[in-house]
């Protein structure tokens, strides 16, 4: 069976390094088998979740329908103030039900090695609220994983490879 991986780039950055993680992620998933969707917060200005009218909003239900739409999530963030970035929080603000019970994995850029356990409270916000499985390893990535021209490295990219077929892999097994 195809499984449908949505991937979600939330770094708001026009250099985004994240989003260099992203696109990785994007053709790594597709060799190992799965349909992609490729979705960039860059491409979208969405308001703040609770503003006014915002959570009908035509865009926003679109966007719901596409979380909806697949089997498993590949969010890649950066992290801000030892966490996800505002962006992916708004985001799941929005979506949060379409994520009922999807498959997750993560991709993170860091400034610093000290915030390696920075993604646990969206990991557990995930688990919690909306019941996910999230993957128990995920990319986390400082300036020494990218190359001279910003891509990902050799190891971060066998580190992405690894991560990819195991989101497949546990994506098609809890969707057969
Ligand atoms: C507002 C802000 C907060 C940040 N907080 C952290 C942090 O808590 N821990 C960390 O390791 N890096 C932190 N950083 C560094 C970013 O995570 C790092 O530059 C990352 O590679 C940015 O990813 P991007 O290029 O995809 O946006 C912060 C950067 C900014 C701008």
């Amino acid at each position: 069976m195809t499984v449908s991986i949505l991937v979600l780039s939330t770094s708001l950055n026009a250099n985004s390094k994240s989003r260099t993680l992203a696109k990785s992620f994007q053709s790594q998933l597709e060799a190992a088998g799965a349909v992609v969707d490729w979705l960039d917060l860059q491409e979208h200005e969405l308001p703040f979740c609770g503003v006014e009218d915002s959570w009908d909003q035509p865009e926003i239900r679109a966007l719901r329908a596409r979380v909806d739409a697949c089997d498993g999530i590949l969010v890649a963030s950066p992290i801000y103030n030892y966490d996800l970035n505002a962006a992916a929080k708004n985001f799941i603000e929005f979506t949060g039900g379409a994520w009922t019970q999807k498959v997750v994995a993560l991709a993170v850029s860091a400034g610093g090695l000290r915030s390696g356990m920075a993604p646990l409270g969206f990991i557990n916000s995930l688990m919690l609220d909306f019941r996910c499985i999230v993957l128990p390893r995920y990319v986390y990535v400082v300036d020494e994983g990218y190359d001279e021209a910003g891509q990902p490295n050799e190891s971060t990219s066998a580190r992405i490879a690894d991560v990819s077929g195991e989101l497949v892999r546990v994506t098609k097994a809890l969707s057969a």
